[in-house]
């Protein structure tokens, strides 16, 4: 190699390195403020400053809301569907959507007084900040999970809290609590359910793969032996 060829490498190297931490910084340092996040999976200390779509609302929806009979595509309950991103915006608005979940208005709440499963003052605060923000979507969002420090109480029950117990607080196998989620583990069929591995059907059933930080979050729990820490 001469001289004018590692002169040229040496400064390619600087612009790329220079163009990766710009376009990181912004994200990857953590700003002091109190998260407003707890409770929804990502109550680990990390904060971010806006909702992320894939990671947060929609396996809400999944869980809570695009079931059949109620807001799935064939039962589509008052129009709305609410299946994913697109579905969500072409059937429902911010104000349709706050007023449900807080029974508003004239609005019945929902889920349904019901149905077993009623969402979280945390997650009724997440959707309305989601709201305020502009239900922006947000499909590759920056992950807020510590992967390098899992525990079940900070990561993992909330994990299946937002995408699981929607459906798994009232139908079988339930999952709401170690024991529980312990026993279905040993079974080995929680972890094909979550890692699409076959053999069960996979989970989120009618949703997407939880994201890969969520995966690895889990999948690093069970390797270090799913203690109930
Ligand atoms: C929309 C509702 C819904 C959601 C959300 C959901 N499940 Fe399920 N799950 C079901 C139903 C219904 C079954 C039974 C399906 C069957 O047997 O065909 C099931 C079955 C299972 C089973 C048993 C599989 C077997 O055959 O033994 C496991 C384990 C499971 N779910 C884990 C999860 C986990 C973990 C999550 C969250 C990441 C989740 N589920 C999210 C509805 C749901």
């Amino acid at each position: 190699m001469n001289m004018k060829t590692k002169v040229v490498l040496l400064i390619a190297g600087f612009t790329i390195l220079f163009l990766i931490t710009c376009k990181h910084m912004p994200n990857d340092v953590p700003t002091p403020v109190a998260s407003t996040n707890n409770g929804n999976g990502n109550g680990n200390g990390n904060v971010k400053d806006s909702v992320c779509f894939s990671e947060e609302i929609l396996p809400l929806f999944i869980s809570n809301c695009a079931k059949s009979g109620c807001h799935d595509a064939t039962s589509a309950q008052g129009g709305y569907v609410l299946t994913s991103y697109a579905n969500v915006i072409a059937t429902i608005s911010g104000s349709d959507l706050m007023n449900s979940l807080n029974g508003t208005n004239g609005f019945d709440i929902m889920p349904p007084a019901t149905s077993p499963t009623a969402l979280t003052t945390a997650q009724i605060n997440l959707f309305q900040k989601w709201v305020n923000e502009g239900m922006k979507d947000g499909i590759d969002c920056l992950c807020t999970i510590d992967t390098n420090n899992v525990t079940f109480s900070a990561t993992i029950f909330p994990i299946i809290q937002s995408n699981c117990l929607g459906c798994h607080s009232s139908s079988i196998p339930l999952l709401t609590n170690y024991s529980l989620i312990k026993y279905q583990l040993d079974t080995g069929r929680l972890y094909n359910a979550i890692n699409h591995a076959g053999g069960v059907p996979p989970m989120p059933l009618g949703g997407s793969q939880l994201s890969l930080c969520r995966l690895t979050a889990f999948n690093k729990w069970v390797h270090n032996g799913a203690p109930n820490n």
